[in-house]
Protein backbone atom coordinates (compact mmCIF):
# COMPACT_ATOMS: atom_id res chain seq x y z
CA UNK A 1 0.00 0.00 0.00
CA UNK A 2 1.43 3.11 -1.09
CA UNK A 3 0.48 6.75 -0.66
CA UNK A 4 1.32 9.65 -2.70
CA UNK A 5 0.44 13.35 -2.16
CA UNK A 6 -1.06 14.35 -5.79
CA UNK A 7 0.91 16.98 -8.26
CA UNK A 8 -1.12 20.04 -8.94
CA UNK A 9 0.57 20.68 -11.87
CA UNK A 10 -0.24 17.24 -13.37
CA UNK A 11 -2.88 17.61 -16.20
CA UNK A 12 -4.99 15.46 -18.21
CA UNK A 13 -5.19 17.19 -21.46
CA UNK A 14 -3.07 19.26 -23.75
CA UNK A 15 0.42 17.55 -22.23
CA UNK A 16 2.42 15.47 -24.45
CA UNK A 17 2.67 12.24 -22.44
CA UNK A 18 -0.53 11.03 -21.02
CA UNK A 19 -1.33 10.05 -17.33
CA UNK A 20 0.21 6.95 -16.17
CA UNK A 21 -2.06 7.06 -12.89
CA UNK A 22 -5.80 7.61 -13.87
CA UNK A 23 -7.18 8.27 -10.47
CA UNK A 24 -4.76 10.80 -9.84
CA UNK A 25 -5.80 12.01 -13.23
CA UNK A 26 -9.46 12.22 -11.87
CA UNK A 27 -8.14 13.90 -9.20
CA UNK A 28 -6.62 16.68 -11.36
CA UNK A 29 -9.60 16.79 -13.31
CA UNK A 30 -12.03 17.51 -10.07
CA UNK A 31 -9.57 20.04 -8.82
CA UNK A 32 -9.70 22.07 -11.98
CA UNK A 33 -11.46 24.86 -11.37
CA UNK A 34 -12.55 26.37 -14.94
CA UNK A 35 -16.04 24.20 -16.02
CA UNK A 36 -14.92 24.15 -19.79
CA UNK A 37 -11.65 22.59 -19.04
CA UNK A 38 -13.00 20.77 -16.64
CA UNK A 39 -15.00 18.83 -19.36
CA UNK A 40 -12.44 18.85 -21.20
CA UNK A 41 -10.24 17.11 -18.87
CA UNK A 42 -12.95 14.38 -18.56
CA UNK A 43 -13.11 13.84 -21.82
CA UNK A 44 -9.69 13.84 -22.50
CA UNK A 45 -9.44 10.86 -19.90
CA UNK A 46 -12.31 9.01 -20.74
CA UNK A 47 -10.96 8.72 -24.78
CA UNK A 48 -7.59 7.94 -23.04
CA UNK A 49 -9.05 5.02 -21.00
CA UNK A 50 -11.44 4.15 -23.32
CA UNK A 51 -8.81 3.60 -25.87
CA UNK A 52 -6.82 1.62 -24.05
CA UNK A 53 -9.83 -0.90 -24.08
CA UNK A 54 -9.77 -2.73 -20.96
CA UNK A 55 -11.30 -1.96 -17.82
CA UNK A 56 -8.74 -3.86 -15.63
CA UNK A 57 -5.98 -2.06 -15.50
CA UNK A 58 -3.00 -1.97 -13.25
CA UNK A 59 -3.27 2.39 -14.21
CA UNK A 60 -6.06 2.72 -11.55
CA UNK A 61 -3.56 2.01 -8.99
CA UNK A 62 -6.51 0.14 -6.55
CA UNK A 63 -4.26 -0.29 -3.69
CA UNK A 64 -2.88 3.20 -3.75
CA UNK A 65 -4.11 5.65 -0.63
CA UNK A 66 -4.23 9.07 -1.95
CA UNK A 67 -4.17 12.08 0.30
CA UNK A 68 -7.05 14.43 -0.21
CA UNK A 69 -5.87 17.83 -1.10
CA UNK A 70 -7.17 20.92 0.27
CA UNK A 71 -8.88 22.62 -2.62
CA UNK A 72 -12.05 20.27 -3.12
CA UNK A 73 -14.10 20.58 -5.64
CA UNK A 74 -12.13 22.75 -8.45
CA UNK A 75 -15.09 25.26 -9.13
CA UNK A 76 -15.12 28.74 -10.69
CA UNK A 77 -15.90 31.59 -8.46
CA UNK A 78 -19.39 32.17 -9.54
CA UNK A 79 -21.97 31.12 -9.15
CA UNK A 80 -21.96 32.17 -5.40
CA UNK A 81 -23.25 29.52 -2.98
CA UNK A 82 -26.39 30.38 -0.74
CA UNK A 83 -28.84 28.95 1.33
CA UNK A 84 -31.41 26.66 -0.17
CA UNK A 85 -34.19 28.84 0.52
CA UNK A 86 -32.55 32.00 -0.46
CA UNK A 87 -32.67 30.64 -4.22
CA UNK A 88 -35.58 31.98 -6.49
CA UNK A 89 -38.45 30.03 -7.93
CA UNK A 90 -39.76 31.37 -11.28
CA UNK A 91 -42.30 30.73 -13.93
CA UNK A 92 -41.14 27.94 -16.33
CA UNK A 93 -43.60 30.28 -19.24
CA UNK A 94 -41.49 33.13 -19.32
CA UNK A 95 -38.36 33.12 -20.46
CA UNK A 96 -36.37 34.42 -17.60
CA UNK A 97 -37.72 31.37 -15.74
CA UNK A 98 -36.71 28.37 -17.90
CA UNK A 99 -32.91 30.56 -17.86
CA UNK A 100 -32.68 30.10 -13.63
CA UNK A 101 -34.30 26.33 -14.03
CA UNK A 102 -31.70 25.51 -17.07
CA UNK A 103 -28.90 27.16 -14.91
CA UNK A 104 -30.06 25.12 -11.81
CA UNK A 105 -29.65 21.64 -13.71
CA UNK A 106 -26.07 23.27 -15.33
CA UNK A 107 -25.07 23.49 -11.45
CA UNK A 108 -26.77 19.79 -10.75
CA UNK A 109 -24.60 18.53 -13.94
CA UNK A 110 -21.44 20.58 -12.77
CA UNK A 111 -21.64 18.67 -9.33
CA UNK A 112 -22.61 15.87 -10.65
CA UNK A 113 -19.05 15.68 -12.50
CA UNK A 114 -17.12 16.05 -9.32
CA UNK A 115 -19.42 14.19 -7.31
CA UNK A 116 -18.15 11.13 -10.34
CA UNK A 117 -14.76 12.02 -10.33
CA UNK A 118 -14.19 12.21 -6.61
CA UNK A 119 -15.53 8.43 -6.16
CA UNK A 120 -12.49 7.04 -8.56
CA UNK A 121 -10.15 8.91 -6.70
CA UNK A 122 -11.17 8.53 -3.08
CA UNK A 123 -11.89 4.96 -2.29
CA UNK A 124 -9.09 2.26 -2.45
CA UNK A 125 -9.30 -1.09 -2.90
CA UNK A 126 -12.59 -1.59 -5.39
CA UNK A 127 -12.39 -3.69 -8.03
CA UNK A 128 -10.85 -1.46 -11.47
CA UNK A 129 -14.78 -1.83 -13.05
CA UNK A 130 -15.51 0.20 -10.25
CA UNK A 131 -13.16 3.46 -11.25
CA UNK A 132 -14.05 2.65 -14.83
CA UNK A 133 -17.67 2.89 -14.29
CA UNK A 134 -17.59 6.14 -12.58
CA UNK A 135 -15.38 7.57 -15.27
CA UNK A 136 -17.95 6.98 -17.50
CA UNK A 137 -20.58 8.43 -15.28
CA UNK A 138 -18.32 11.71 -15.11
CA UNK A 139 -17.73 12.26 -18.83
CA UNK A 140 -21.34 11.88 -19.51
CA UNK A 141 -21.84 14.41 -16.29
CA UNK A 142 -19.66 16.12 -18.42
CA UNK A 143 -21.57 15.93 -21.76
CA UNK A 144 -25.10 16.74 -19.71
CA UNK A 145 -23.25 19.86 -18.24
CA UNK A 146 -21.87 21.29 -21.90
CA UNK A 147 -25.20 20.96 -23.26
CA UNK A 148 -27.10 22.77 -20.75
CA UNK A 149 -24.08 25.13 -20.90
CA UNK A 150 -25.22 25.69 -24.59
CA UNK A 151 -28.60 25.58 -24.27
CA UNK A 152 -27.84 28.81 -21.68
CA UNK A 153 -25.64 30.49 -24.09
CA UNK A 154 -29.04 30.39 -26.68
CA UNK A 155 -30.40 32.40 -23.89
CA UNK A 156 -27.59 34.72 -23.59
CA UNK A 157 -26.33 33.51 -20.40
CA UNK A 158 -23.52 31.06 -18.62
CA UNK A 159 -23.01 29.23 -15.75
CA UNK A 160 -22.58 31.34 -13.22
CA UNK A 161 -25.25 34.30 -13.85
CA UNK A 162 -27.50 32.97 -10.43
CA UNK A 163 -26.73 31.70 -7.23
CA UNK A 164 -26.67 28.15 -6.56
CA UNK A 165 -26.72 25.65 -3.46
CA UNK A 166 -24.11 23.63 -2.44
CA UNK A 167 -26.00 20.33 -1.25
CA UNK A 168 -24.61 18.01 -3.41
CA UNK A 169 -21.01 18.25 -2.93
CA UNK A 170 -22.02 18.60 1.04
CA UNK A 171 -23.30 15.17 0.57
CA UNK A 172 -20.28 13.91 -1.15
CA UNK A 173 -17.93 15.60 1.82
CA UNK A 174 -20.27 14.18 4.42
CA UNK A 175 -19.80 10.19 2.60
CA UNK A 176 -16.27 10.79 1.97
CA UNK A 177 -14.56 8.21 4.63
CA UNK A 178 -17.25 5.37 3.40
CA UNK A 179 -17.52 4.41 -0.07
CA UNK A 180 -20.38 2.34 0.92
CA UNK A 181 -22.39 5.12 2.09
CA UNK A 182 -21.51 6.92 -0.55
CA UNK A 183 -23.01 4.55 -2.79
CA UNK A 184 -26.07 4.19 -0.86
CA UNK A 185 -26.79 8.25 -0.43
CA UNK A 186 -24.82 9.64 -3.75
CA UNK A 187 -26.03 7.56 -6.92
CA UNK A 188 -29.27 5.96 -5.33
CA UNK A 189 -30.85 9.04 -3.16
CA UNK A 190 -29.76 12.31 -4.67
CA UNK A 191 -29.04 10.88 -8.26
CA UNK A 192 -32.30 8.43 -8.30
CA UNK A 193 -34.13 11.90 -7.06
CA UNK A 194 -33.42 13.56 -10.77
CA UNK A 195 -35.27 10.32 -12.38
CA UNK A 196 -38.56 11.78 -10.68
CA UNK A 197 -37.67 15.24 -10.96
CA UNK A 198 -37.23 14.92 -14.74
CA UNK A 199 -40.42 14.23 -16.44
CA UNK A 200 -42.76 16.80 -15.06
CA UNK A 201 -39.73 19.31 -15.43
CA UNK A 202 -39.63 18.55 -19.31
CA UNK A 203 -43.20 18.46 -19.04
CA UNK A 204 -43.80 21.96 -18.53
CA UNK A 205 -40.69 23.00 -20.93
CA UNK A 206 -42.54 21.45 -23.72
CA UNK A 207 -46.01 23.09 -22.70
CA UNK A 208 -43.84 26.55 -22.60
CA UNK A 209 -42.41 25.74 -26.17
CA UNK A 210 -38.79 24.79 -25.62
CA UNK A 211 -38.63 21.67 -27.01
CA UNK A 212 -34.94 22.20 -27.14
CA UNK A 213 -34.69 22.24 -23.79
CA UNK A 214 -37.38 19.20 -23.05
CA UNK A 215 -34.96 17.07 -25.64
CA UNK A 216 -31.71 17.81 -23.43
CA UNK A 217 -33.53 16.63 -20.59
CA UNK A 218 -34.51 13.52 -22.22
CA UNK A 219 -30.76 12.54 -22.83
CA UNK A 220 -30.23 13.64 -19.11
CA UNK A 221 -33.03 11.18 -18.02
CA UNK A 222 -31.52 8.20 -20.16
CA UNK A 223 -28.09 8.64 -19.05
CA UNK A 224 -29.22 8.88 -15.18
CA UNK A 225 -30.81 5.43 -15.39
CA UNK A 226 -27.68 4.02 -16.04
CA UNK A 227 -25.74 5.81 -13.25
CA UNK A 228 -28.43 4.92 -11.03
CA UNK A 229 -28.03 1.38 -11.96
CA UNK A 230 -24.00 1.32 -11.74
CA UNK A 231 -24.57 2.81 -8.05
CA UNK A 232 -27.06 0.14 -7.35
CA UNK A 233 -24.60 -2.20 -8.74
CA UNK A 234 -21.51 -0.91 -6.28
CA UNK A 235 -23.66 -0.68 -3.38
CA UNK A 236 -24.88 -4.31 -3.65
CA UNK A 237 -21.68 -5.47 -4.45
CA UNK A 238 -19.95 -3.47 -1.49
CA UNK A 239 -23.61 -4.63 0.93
CA UNK A 240 -22.43 -8.75 -0.18
CA UNK A 241 -18.35 -7.71 0.40
CA UNK A 242 -19.52 -7.14 3.89
CA UNK A 243 -21.96 -9.79 4.57
CA UNK A 244 -24.75 -6.79 4.86
CA UNK A 245 -28.31 -6.80 3.96
CA UNK A 246 -29.14 -4.09 1.46
CA UNK A 247 -32.52 -3.33 2.62
CA UNK A 248 -31.06 -2.66 6.22
CA UNK A 249 -28.00 -1.31 5.76
CA UNK A 250 -29.24 1.00 3.35
CA UNK A 251 -31.85 2.04 5.71
CA UNK A 252 -29.39 2.44 8.54
CA UNK A 253 -26.52 4.84 6.82
CA UNK A 254 -29.95 6.92 5.98
CA UNK A 255 -30.46 7.69 9.21
CA UNK A 256 -26.87 7.71 10.19
CA UNK A 257 -26.22 10.15 7.09
CA UNK A 258 -29.17 12.24 8.01
CA UNK A 259 -30.53 11.15 3.91
CA UNK A 260 -32.94 14.20 2.42
CA UNK A 261 -36.76 12.66 2.66
CA UNK A 262 -37.90 10.77 -0.41
CA UNK A 263 -40.52 12.79 -1.63
CA UNK A 264 -43.03 11.42 -4.44
CA UNK A 265 -44.29 11.24 -7.00
CA UNK A 266 -41.96 8.58 -8.09
CA UNK A 267 -41.00 7.52 -11.05
CA UNK A 268 -41.37 4.14 -10.56
CA UNK A 269 -40.39 2.92 -14.27
CA UNK A 270 -37.07 4.65 -14.20
CA UNK A 271 -36.13 3.63 -10.63
CA UNK A 272 -36.98 -0.18 -12.03
CA UNK A 273 -35.06 -0.30 -14.67
CA UNK A 274 -32.39 1.57 -12.67
CA UNK A 275 -32.34 -1.69 -10.45
CA UNK A 276 -33.74 -0.57 -7.61
CA UNK A 277 -35.97 -4.09 -6.80
CA UNK A 278 -39.76 -4.54 -5.53
CA UNK A 279 -39.12 -4.53 -1.96
CA UNK A 280 -37.45 -0.85 -2.43
CA UNK A 281 -40.38 0.56 -4.39
CA UNK A 282 -42.78 -0.87 -2.72
CA UNK A 283 -41.31 1.02 0.62
CA UNK A 284 -41.10 4.14 -1.64
CA UNK A 285 -44.63 3.75 -2.60
CA UNK A 286 -45.86 3.49 1.10
CA UNK A 287 -43.84 6.65 2.24
CA UNK A 288 -45.16 8.33 -0.41
CA UNK A 289 -49.07 6.82 0.45
CA UNK A 290 -48.39 7.94 3.99
CA UNK A 291 -46.94 11.43 3.18
CA UNK A 292 -50.08 12.06 1.12
CA UNK A 293 -52.41 10.99 3.81
CA UNK A 294 -50.93 13.46 6.27
CA UNK A 295 -50.63 16.53 3.31
CA UNK A 296 -54.85 15.86 2.64
CA UNK A 297 -55.26 15.28 6.61
CA UNK A 298 -53.30 18.60 6.79
CA UNK A 299 -56.16 20.19 4.23
CA UNK A 300 -59.17 19.08 5.99
CA UNK A 301 -60.89 21.90 8.46
CA UNK A 302 -59.38 20.92 11.64
CA UNK A 303 -56.63 18.65 10.35
CA UNK A 304 -53.73 18.61 11.89
CA UNK A 305 -50.78 20.70 11.53
CA UNK A 306 -47.46 20.21 11.63
FE1 LIG B 1 -26.26 14.19 -15.38
FE1 LIG C 1 -25.79 11.31 -13.05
Amino acid sequence: MNSVVPNPAAAVAGTDSPPQNWRIAALDALRERDPVAKVEAVRALDALVKAQGAQSDERWNPGQRIEAPADLPGRPERPELVEPRLLQRRSMSTPQGRVVLLHALAHIEFNAINLALDAVWRFADMPEAFYADWLTVAAEEAYHFSLLRMRLADYGHVYGDFPAHNGLWEMCERTRDDVLARMALVPRVLEARGLDASPPIRARLKQAGDDESAAILDVILHDEVGHVRIGNHWFRYLCEARGLDPHAAWLALAGQYDAPKMRGPFNFEARRSAGFDETELETLAAQDAEAQAAAEARKRPGGARQ
